[in-house]
C-alpha cells in the first residue's frame, strides 16, 4: 500500500507495508542512508532519527506508525550548506573514530538539547546512555555535546 511520509521537510509517498521498520524505508525506499542499522533490537541508538523532535529508534518503529508526524534524519540537519551545531561541534571534538554511532549520537544529542539546553555531564550521560559507541569515544563526545550546548540558538530548536 502507498504510505505518506513527511522527512527532512520533504512528503513522500511510499510503495511498502505499514508494519515495514521507518529505518529501511528511509535507506531503502528514500536513499537516505545516513541513519545506520546497528543491532535492529532498538538497543545501539545508531538508527536513531527525530520523529517529532523527539529520538526514535527507527529500527523499531513501524512506518504505519507514524500517523503524519515529521521525521528529521541527519540528512536533514545541514540548512543552506551549514552544519547543525551539533554536526559542527562533533567534528570540532574529533567525537568519533570507526564513526558508526555518530550518526546516532548527533540526532539524539539534537533532541537532547532542544528538551535541555545547556546539560549538566550526568544529565548528558544519562540521555545518551541508549547510545553505544563500540570505540570508545565518549568523552570527546561528552565534549561535543557542550560545545553544542554554547553555540545552540536558544529557542530556535528544530
Ligand atoms: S539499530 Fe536501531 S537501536 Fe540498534
Ligand atoms: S566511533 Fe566507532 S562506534 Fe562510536
Amino acid at each position: 500500500m502507498s504510505i505518506e511520509i513527511k522527512v527532512n521537510g520533504r512528503k513522500h509517498s511510499v510503495n511498502t507495508s505499514p508494519e515495514t521498520s521507518l529505518l529501511t524505508v528511509l535507506r531503502d525506499h528514500l536513499g537516505l542512508t545516513g541513519s545506520k542499522y546497528g543491532c535492529g533490537e532498538g538497543e545501539c541508538g545508531a538508527c536513531t532519527v527525530l520523529v517529532n523532535g523527539y529520538s526514535r529508534r527507527s529500527c523499531i518503529m513501524k512506518v504505519g506508525d507514524l500517523h503524519g508526524q515529521p521525521v528529521t534524519t541527519i540528512e536533514g540537519l545541514e540548512q543552506e550548506g551549514k552544519l547543525h551545531p551539533v554536526q559542527q561541534a562533533f567534528l570540532e571534538a574529533e567525537a568519533f573514530q570507526c564513526a558508526y554511532c555518530t550518526v546516532g549520537m548527533i540526532m539524539t544529542t539534537v533532541a537532547m538539547l532542544n528538551a535541555m539546553p545547556n546539560p549538566t555531564d550526568e544529565q548528558a550521560i544519562e540521555f545518551l546512555n541508549g547510545n553505544i559507541c563500540r570505540c570508545g569515544t565518549y568523552p570527546r563526545i561528552l565534549r561535543a555535546v557542550h560545545l553544542a550546548a554554547e553555540r545552540m540558538p536558544k529557542g530556535e530548536a528544530r
